[in-house]
Formats: structure tokens, sequence, C-alpha cells
């Protein structure tokens, strides 16, 4: 098993201005390919009321977030998947929410453009889809970070 990309979590403060970006409604669902502890899918639950799926290699990771989403009271919104994101099943997607490097999401442009339908949101902190266009593009300061990093938006 490759891992293809190391655990960096998403700043803690640019995940609500990242699912506001994917204007993410009650009820949606909500993908983060390359979960990590878990943190964008409890935000899209707890504070967006969203479905969401996390899917995350690293099955240290998967225990500390299932852990994370039970002890907030999560369960009924949120699962968390331990297998490669490469192996999932991404048409009933309504978000996709992650913080992957643009090489990986070069990797995943195929199945992005075989499964996900259209008008399916997708939203990457810090890196661009290659050879894809923003709908939209912003750039945001994480508290504590130097400087401003881009946030893209993509209309499939
Ligand atoms: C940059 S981190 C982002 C973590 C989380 N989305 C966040 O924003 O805090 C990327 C994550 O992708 C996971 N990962 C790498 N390759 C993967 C794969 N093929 N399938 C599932 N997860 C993978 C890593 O273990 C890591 O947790």
């Amino acid at each position: 098993m490759s891992y293809t990309e190391p655990f960096v979590p998403i700043p803690e403060d640019i995940i609500a201005k990242m699912l506001r970006m994917a204007a993410v409604k009650p009820g949606e669902l909500v993908y983060d390919l390359g979960s990590g502890d878990g943190r964008i899918p409890i935000v899209a639950a707890r504070d967006f009321r969203a479905r969401a799926v996390g899917v995350e290699i690293r099955k240290r990771l998967v225990d500390e977030s299932r852990k994370k989403v039970k002890g907030q009271g999560l369960s009924g919104q949120v699962t968390i998947r331990h297998l490669s994101f490469r192996r999932v099943d991404l048409s009933r997607a309504d978000v996709i929410a992650t913080y992957l490097t643009s090489y990986v999401l070069n990797g995943l442009t195929p199945k992005f453009n075989r499964e996900l339908r259209h008008g399916t949101r997708v939203v990457n902190f810090d890196y661009q889809i290659p050879d894809w266009t923003p709908a939209r593009e912003v750039r945001v300061k994480p508290s504590g970070w130097k400087k401003e990093h881009p946030m893209y938006l993509y209309r499939v």
C-alpha cells in the first residue's frame, strides 16, 4: 500500500470557509478524500447539518476520527471509511471537500470525470486541480500562518 500524501491537517479555522465556499446545504452528501483526523466531515455534519463521508487509508487516523465522531454524537451523520479513496464510488457526492496536492488531484481527475454528477462542487485548499478551471478562487489566511493561501472551487 502506498501513501501518496502525508497527513497535514487543514487549519481548523479554514474548514467552515471551505464549506461555505462550496455552499453546503443541510442533508447534502460531503466527501473528504483523505480525511485525516476527520475534522472536515465533523464540521460538515455538526455546523452545516450535512451527511459526511471521510475516506482515510491510515488506520490510526481512522480510529482517531471515528472516536471523535462518536464523542460528538455525530455517528448518524458521519461515516469514516478505511480504504483508498481511489476505490470509493463518488457518484452520490454533492460536494467533495479536500486538502490534497495537485499531484494527487491530477491522478484523481479521470475518476472525477467518470463518477461525479453534473453540478457536484469540488473545493480544495491550497492546490489547484490541474487542467480544471475554477469557478471561484479566494485567498485565506489561516490563523497563525504567515501568508494567505488559495482555495479553489470547481463545478462539475
Ligand atoms: C493533507 S492530509 C489532509 C487531511 C484532512 N483532509 C484535513 O484536511 O485535515 C491528506 C490525507 O490523505 C490521506 N491519504 C493519502 N493517500 C490516501 C489514499 N490513497 N486513500 C485515502 N487516504 C489517503 C493521508 O493519510 C492524509 O491523512
